[in-house]
């Protein structure tokens, strides 16, 4: 009998506790949201998480950029805030407008500050194991497999995407506890074959309906990072019905993977807020 990953119990777990430390703090952390554009899915991935802050005491500020913003202007702005002693964390939301050069302004953000983990010093601090901080989505997914005791050493796992945001910080979390990882894309052949071999299998690919239930191994765990949306409704890349009759244990979409990603969201301000703390000392 298949079982559900409640990434919406295991987030407000982690909400709570996050907001009993922001309690206890003097000086609240503050988060700076940076939206270009008036992209309707980034307005609401920016509202949400504005949203989560405030609920844990985390302050925000938001600059809602026109999309026409020039990359030097938008520089400028970071490298203020980076300066600011009350700024603790800086989030662009991406994608940005397609004249905007998206590692430039990730790589503008200072390092302890860049609340998304996206910036190439904390890549490369990922790559030699010395995270600190770990995109979102990855280390929310991590967490929410160990809060159900899911083995992951020794295990093979597939991971079914490779974006800088998802499949590859996923794959050397993966890699660094142990796992046997392969990460497949676009180009990858028999795809099926890869995927029924996977003890975990994730999808981070942005189809609905994506992975039915003929490409999962019985009892596997699968976890389904998609959101698309159908027909009115937010849907995930795997056949969640089909998914339940083979697998062992399956992410819903809405509810998964999604609270998991604005949890570490906050996890990561709180890092950063740490580390600033660190410095001044
Ligand atoms: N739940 C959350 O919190 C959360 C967070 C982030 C993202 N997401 C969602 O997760 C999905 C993926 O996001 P992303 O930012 O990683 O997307 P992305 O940058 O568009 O990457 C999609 C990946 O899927 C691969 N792909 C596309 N078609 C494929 C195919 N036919 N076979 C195998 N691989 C294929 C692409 O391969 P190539 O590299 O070869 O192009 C690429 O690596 C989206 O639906 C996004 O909305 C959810």
């Amino acid at each position: 009998m298949s079982q559900i990953l409640d990434g919406q119990m295991i987030s407000k777990e982690i909400r709570e506790r996050i907001k009993e430390e922001v309690n206890r703090l003097e000086v609240k952390p503050k988060l700076v949201v940076i939206l270009v554009g008036d992209d309707d899915a980034s307005k609401i991935y920016v509202r949400n998480k504005i949203k989560a802050c405030e609920n844990v005491g985390i302050a925000t500020e938001d600059y809602i950029l026109p999309k026409d913003t020039r990359e030097k202007e938008l520089v400028d702005l970071i490298e203020k805030l980076n300066k600011n002693k009350e700024v603790n964390g800086i989030l662009v939301q991406l994608p940005l407008p397609k004249h905007l050069n998206e590692d430039t302004i990730v790589n503008t953000i200072s390092p302890n500050k860049d609340v998304d983990g996206l910036n190439i010093i904390n890549q490369g601090k990922l790559l030699n194991r010395k995270p600190v901080l770990v995109p979102a989505t990855p280390k929310g997914i991590i967490t929410l497999l160990k809060r159900y005791f899911v083995e992951i050493e020794g295990k093979r796992v597939v991971i079914v995407g490779r974006s800088k945001l998802v499949g590859m910080p996923l794959a050397l979390l993966f890699n660094h506890a142990n796992a046997t990882v392969t990460v497949c894309h676009s180009y990858t052949e028999n795809l099926k074959d890869i995927t029924k071999q996977a003890d975990i299998l994730v999808s981070a690919v942005g189809k609905a309906n994506f992975i039915s239930g003929d490409m999962i191994k019985k009892d596997a765990v699968v976890v389904d990072v998609g959101i698309n949306r159908q027909m009115g409704h937010i849907v995930g890349d795997v056949n969640f019905k089909e998914a339940m009759e083979v697998a062992r244990l399956v992410t819903p979409v809405p509810k998964g993977v999604g609270p998991m990603t604005i949890a570490s969201l906050l996890e990561n301000v709180l890092e950063c807020y740490d580390l600033q703390k660190r410095d001044m000392k």
